[in-house]
């Protein structure tokens, strides 16, 4: 991890803060959901941490279920195309979907995927994203349960990655410019 360390130029949101921040809204969908056993589904990859350290806080029944999307390819900032590399296992029809996101940027992703479950029947669908990027939004995207308001600039760590590195670190930090001027992709 030392490594990983030394290319960070500051953390912007610590550990200890995600934690709380995650509880305080697993809290709050418990009571929301209690009754019901929402399909609970990570955007992979980049809600995994989200995902387990959510889900973990949870108290309600419920299931998991993973979709494997791309909005960026090989590009600094999002397309707008989204590909699927790997589907749910579930079928959503007539069940409540809650996804839980890392992050919004542009509301591409979440936009697309909000719409597409509604096509395949779901009963309900929300949203839990850790983090926004308000500056950058290009579609408008209901966001049930939100974690953290983030200024425009490029963060990695809790799931997030720049060319697929830094899923692990488990803050949210910036990295060092000289970092990113070698990556192609977030
Ligand atoms: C990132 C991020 C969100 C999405 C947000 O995923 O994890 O899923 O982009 O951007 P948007 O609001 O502009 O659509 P990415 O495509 O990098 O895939 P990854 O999760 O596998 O890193
Ligand atoms: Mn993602
Ligand atoms: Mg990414």
């Amino acid at each position: 991890i030392a490594d990983i360390q030394e290319n960070i130029d500051h953390e912007l949101i610590s550990h200890e803060q995600i934690m709380s921040k995650i509880e305080e809204v697993a809290a709050q969908a418990s009571k929301d959901y209690e009754g019901r056993v929402p399909i609970v589904m990570a955007v992979l990859k980049g809600a995994v941490c989200t995902l387990t350290a959510f889900t973990q806080a949870m108290t309600c029944h419920l299931e998991m279920d993973f979709m494997s999307i791309s909005s960026y390819g090989k590009s600094m900032s999002s397309s707008g195309s989204i590909t699927v590399r790997q589907d749910l296992t579930s079928d959503v029809k007539g069940r409540d979907v809650l996804i839980v996101e890392d992050i919004i940027d542009s509301g591409y992703t979440l936009d697309w995927l909000v719409k597409e479950l509604k096509r395949r029947g779901a009963a309900s669908v929300e949203i839990f994203a850790l983090l926004e990027k308000p500056a950058r939004r290009m579609v408008e995207v209901d966001v049930k349960y939100k974690g953290f308001e983030i200024p425009d600039e490029f963060v990695v760590g809790f799931g997030l990655d720049c060319d697929e590195q830094y899923r692990n670190l488990d803050c949210i930090a910036v990295l060092k410019p000289e970092v990113y001027e070698g990556a192609l992709t977030q």
